[in-house]
């Protein structure tokens, strides 16, 4: 399993990732210039991006197939997409879930309001989707 950043080759599979998990795929091809994905051989098995606005960084589409869930993918996913983001002069990563607000205070993330998340990276499209609504917003200072 290796982590590299995305190709725009790899559009289509990490839709289809996107897809089956339930997640957004409007902004995707956009985002993914800031992204990364878990390759496993050939097949693309997981992604993740990040939207740069100056300072701040919006984290989203973190997702890994199914079956190859609760190995690490994840986790080495959002390193890799930290890594990306602080190369792009990121210094505070927000994200929106529906669905891992249990996941990432793992990975060093803290719950934020989501008007302050809004205020900061509220021109990205995830805003306009219905999740902003209803999702909980955290945030990660970089190192
Ligand atoms: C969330 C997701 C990316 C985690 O990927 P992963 O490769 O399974 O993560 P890791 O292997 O690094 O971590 C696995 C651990 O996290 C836990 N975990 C995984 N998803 C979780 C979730 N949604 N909520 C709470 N805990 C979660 C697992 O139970 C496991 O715990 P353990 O180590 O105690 O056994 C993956 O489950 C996924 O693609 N989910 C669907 C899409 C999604 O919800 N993405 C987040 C949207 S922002």
């Amino acid at each position: 399993m290796q982590i590299e950043t995305a190709r725009p080759s790899d559009a289509r599979a990490v839709e289809q990732l996107l897809a089956d998990a339930d997640l957004p795929v409007v902004g995707v091809t956009a985002a993914f210039e800031h992204g990364v994905v878990a390759r496993d051989g050939d097949a693309v098995v997981g992604a993740a991006a990040v939207e740069v606005f100056g300072e701040a960084g919006l984290l989203r589409s973190v997702v890994v197939e199914s079956s190859h869930r609760g190995t690490g993918v994840g986790l080495a996913l959002v390193n890799g997409a930290e890594a990306v983001a602080r190369a792009a002069g990121v210094r505070e990563l927000y994200l929106l879930t529906e669905t891992a607000a249990a996941w990432f205070p793992r990975l060093g993330y803290q719950p934020v309001d989501r008007e302050t998340a809004r205020a900061v990276v509220g021109q990205s499209i995830e805003f306009s989707l219905s999740c902003a609504e209803t999702g909980v917003a955290l945030r990660r200072r970089l190192a």
